[in-house]
C-alpha cells in the first residue's frame, strides 16, 4: 500500500494498520541506518518552524538527511513574508513549488491543515498551537510498543497540562484507537478539553467514567483518584474492564505508563480562577514512583521538561523520555519515505481495523456562526481574506458543530432556513436551535447563527420559537 502524496495533519490521517506498518519500516531503517542514504535522494523537505523546537525540527531534518534528501528551512516567522501580512495559503502554494514535502510548526490551531489544503505536496503537522502534534504521538506509541510489545489493554495515565498539551491530544486519540485504558488524573484548570473527550466518545465509541476517591484519606494520593477513564467498547478493541474493579485493578496490577507533560506556559495565563498554575503544578519524582502502582511503570515525557519531572529519575530504568526523543529519527524517516512514495508497505485488512471515520455533514456558509477559539486559524485577519469558517455537524440535538480547522466544538443557539421566502419576506425568521425547527429545516437550507445579533444583522426576525422552555 502506498501513502504517497498524503498529508499527516492529525493522527487520524493514518489508520492503525498504516501506523503498524510505519513502525515496522522504522525498525528496519533503524537496523540499517547506513543503507538508507539513497531512499529520498533528489528530494527536498521544507522545514518551517514558527515556534521553538529542538527535537521535532532537528529529528525531522536529521531524518531527511539520513534518507539522502535535502532540507530548506525557515525558523523565524519574522524572517518570512508572513511578517509582512502574507497569508498561510499563499506561503503554502509557494513553498509547495520549491519542495517535495513540508513540515510545519505554527502557533495557530488549524494552520497545518491550511498548508495541507494549499501546498499541493505532502504536509506534516509538527504542532499547531494547542491542537495536535501527531508525529510526537507516533514516537510515543513506538516507544510503548517497543517496551511492552502492545498498546492494547495497557493502563496509561496522562499527567499535567492536558488542556493545552497538543502532544497529549494526538496521543489520546491514538491510545484510544489501539485499545489502551486512558486515565486522566486530576489537573484542576488544565483538564482535557471537552472537544477531545467528545471525540473519544463519538468517534472511538469510548466510555468515559468519573471515578471518585472513596474518602479524604486516599484523595491526596495518586491512586485511587478522581479521574476519568476511557476504555474502548467496540468489539474489535479491548474488552471492557468492569467499572467496579478499575481501582482494585490499578492497585493490584499497577499503571503501565505515566506520561508527563510540562505546563504549556506560552498558551495561557499563569493563574486560573485564582490558582497559581506554575506553583501548584504536579511533580513526578522518586517519592511518587515509590508507590506500589508504579513498580513497573514506564515514565514518559515528550520533552522539554521544566520542573515537573525530577532529574533524579534520569538513571531510573523506568525512564523512557530520552529513548522517546531518539526514536524521533527512525519514526520520522519512515513517515517521510512513505509520504514521498519512496517506500511502500503491506497492510492486511485485519490489521487495518480502525474505528470507522464518521462522515459528518459539513456546514459551510459565508456568514453566520464562527469558531469561538480565538487561536483558530479561521479567526486570523490574514486568513479571513480567503477562508470561511467550516464546521462538521456532529449532532443536531443538541446542535453541536466542530470546527474543521482547530476541532473546537460549539453549541450555537439560533437557526434559520435559507428557504424562508415562500413569497413573503416576513417569513425570514430565526428560531431556537432547541426548537422543532432543527428537525424541520432541510440540511441544505440550514443557517446557523452564534447570536441573535448575527441573525438580525442578516435581516432575520425572531420567531415565536426563539425561546424554548427547558
Ligand atoms: N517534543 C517536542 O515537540 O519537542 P520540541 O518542542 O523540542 O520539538
Amino acid at each position: 500500500m502506498s501513502l504517497v502524496n498524503r498529508s499527516c495533519v492529525t493522527i487520524d490521517d493514518l489508520s492503525n494498520g498504516e501506523i503498524e506498518a510505519l513502525f515496522s519500516l522504522a525498525d528496519k531503517m533503524s537496523d540499517s541506518m547506513n543503507d538508507q542514504s539513497r531512499v529520498c535522494q533528489g528530494k527536498i523537505m521544507a522545514s518551517l518552524f514558527f515556534e521553538p523546537s529542538t527535537r521535532t525540527r532537528l529529528s525531522f531534518e536529521a531524518a531527511m538527511l539520513r534518507l539522502g534528501g535535502q532540507v530548506i528551512s525557515a525558523v523565524d516567522i519574522g524572517a518570512t513574508s508572513l511578517a509582512k501580512g502574507e497569508s498561510i495559503a499563499d506561503m503554502a502554494r509557494v513553498v509547495g513549488s520549491y519542495a517535495d514535502i513540508i513540515v510545519i510548526r505554527h502557533p495557530w490551531e488549524g494552520a497545518a491543515k491550511v498548508v495541507a489544503d494549499y501546498a499541493g505536496i505532502p504536509v506534516i503537522n509538527a504542532g499547531d498551537g494547542g491542537h495536535e502534534h501527531p508525529t510526537q504521538a507516533l514516537c510515543d506509541l513506538y516507544t510503548i510498543r517497543k517496551e511492552r510489545q502492545t498498546i492494547k489493554g495497557l493502563k496509561i495515565a496522562l499527567f499535567g497540562d492536558l488542556k493545552y498539551g497538543r502532544a497529549v491530544h494526538s496521543l489520546t486519540y491514538a491510545l484510544a484507537r489501539f485499545g489502551a485504558i486512558i486515565l486522566f488524573p486530576p489537573s484542576p484548570g488544565l483538564e482535557m478539553p471537552d472537544n477531545v473527550l467528545s471525540k473519544l466518545t463519538t468517534e472511538y465509541k469510548g466510555k468515559l467514567i468519573r471515578l471518585e476517591a472513596p474518602n479524604q484519606e486516599v484523595k491526596g494520593r495518586f491512586f485511587p483518584l478522581d479521574a476519568i477513564y476511557m476504555t474502548p467498547s467496540s468489539s474489535h478493541q479491548l474488552a471492557m474492564l468492569p467499572d467496579i474493579s478499575i481501582q482494585i485493578e490499578l492497585k493490584k496490577a499497577g499503571i503501565d505508563t505515566l506520561y508527563v507533560i510540562r505546563l504549556q506556559k506560552e498558551r495561557h495565563a499563569p493563574t486560573v480562577e485564582g490558582q497559581n498554575l506554575e506553583r501548584d503544578y504536579p511533580v513526578v519524582d522518586r517519592k511518587l514512583l515509590k508507590e506500589k502502582e508504579f513498580k513497573r511503570t514506564l515514565v514518559m515525557h515528550p520533552l522539554p521538561r521544566i520542573d515537573e519531572l525530577a532529574y533524579e529519575l534520569d538513571a531510573d530504568p523506568r525512564s523512557m523520555y530520552f529513548k522517546q526523543a531518539a526514536y524521533g529519527v527512525p519514526v520520522r524517516m519512515a513517515l517521510i519515505a512513505l509520504l514521498l512514495g519512496a517506500k511502500e508497505v503491506m497492510i492486511s485488512k485485519e490489521e487495518d481495523s480502525f474505528v470507522q471515520k464518521v462522515d459528518y455533514p459539513i456546514y459551510e456558509r459565508d456568514f453566520g456562526v464562527r469558531c469561538l477559539n480565538s487561536n483558530c486559524v479561521s479567526n486570523q485577519e490574514t486568513e479571513a481574506r480567503y477562508m470561511r469558517p467550516d464546521f462538521r455537524i456532529i449532532s443536531l440535538e443538541p446542535l453541536t458543530l466542530r470546527c474543521i480547522y482547530c476541532e473546537h466544538e460549539l453549541h450555537p443557539q439560533y437557526i434559520a432556513s435559507s428557504d424562508w421566502h415562500e413569497g413573503k419576506l416576513e417569513n425570514k425568521k430565526y428560531h431556537s436551535a432547541e426548537s422543532h425547527w432543527i428537525r424541520k429545516i432541510k440540511p441544505e437550507n440550514l443557517i446557523i447563527f452564534g447570536s441573535e445579533n448575527e441573525a438580525q444583522a442578516r435581516g432575520f426576525n425572531p420567531s415565536k420559537y426563539v425561546t424554548v422552555d427547558r
